[in-house]
């Protein structure tokens, strides 16, 4: 028997969880059974979308929780020179709590990004191209780590969803597209599409 896809759990845009400040998680909270299921059922809605990375807020939960993890195949319709600018890269499976986030250094990097709240647009989005990050996984253990390119990004993007902050908030507001006309854009250097859009 074909089972019908479930409707997504992901709530959009101006569902208020998505625009308050999650609450910490609870020392006593990790490492339980229930914050385990939690994180199980954040990383197969991620899965599912598919998408890239996933804050608790998505699902309704006000919690300090992310989840993250870009595979092979996700990049397959990009070419090696758009993973290579985009500093794109397989990361594996992340969960992240109560996070901290800092830049590192000046450098900046602009690409479109979307947002499964956000459903069918995207926009250019500048961001740092660096971050380090600091916080606990499910277990209480702590994390601290530095990376560049398409995982800053996500990360980014993700504690900022922890903030009530959404990518919209952020986005070059020209450059807004429908997923249907991004691919106009999607290939070029974002210098070039800022031109072309930002004509006024
Ligand atoms: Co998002």
């Amino acid at each position: 028997m074909i089972k019908a896809a479930a409707p997504s759990p992901v709530v959009q845009a101006g569902h208020p969880v998505l625009r308050a400040v999650a609450a910490p998680v609870e020392r006593a909270r990790l490492g339980s059974k229930e914050l385990g299921a939690l994180v199980q059922k954040m990383v197969a809605v991620m899965r599912a979308a598919p998408g890239v990375g996933l804050a608790a807020p998505q699902i309704g939960v006000g919690l300090q929780l992310i989840v993250l993890e870009d595979a092979e195949a996700l990049m397959a319709k990009l070419t090696p020179p758009e993973r290579a600018l985009r500093g794109r890269v397989p990361y594996p499976l992340q969960v992240l709590i109560n996070p901290k986030l800092r830049f590192v250094g000046d450098e900046r990097a602009t690409f479109f990004e979307g947002c499964l709240s956000v459903k069918g647009y995207m926009a250019l989005v500048e961001r740092a191209l660096s971050v380090e990050v600091t916080g606990l996984d499910e277990h209480g253990n702590d994390v601290a780590f530095t990376v560049s390119g398409w995982p800053a990004r996500i990360l980014q993007h993700e504690i900022d969803h922890l903030n009530g902050t959404l990518y919209v908030d952020r986005m070059m507001t020209r450059t807004f597209c429908c997923n249907e006309e991004a691919s106009r854009w999607i290939g070029l250097p974002a210098s070039e599409t800022k031109t072309k859009l930002d004509v006024r």
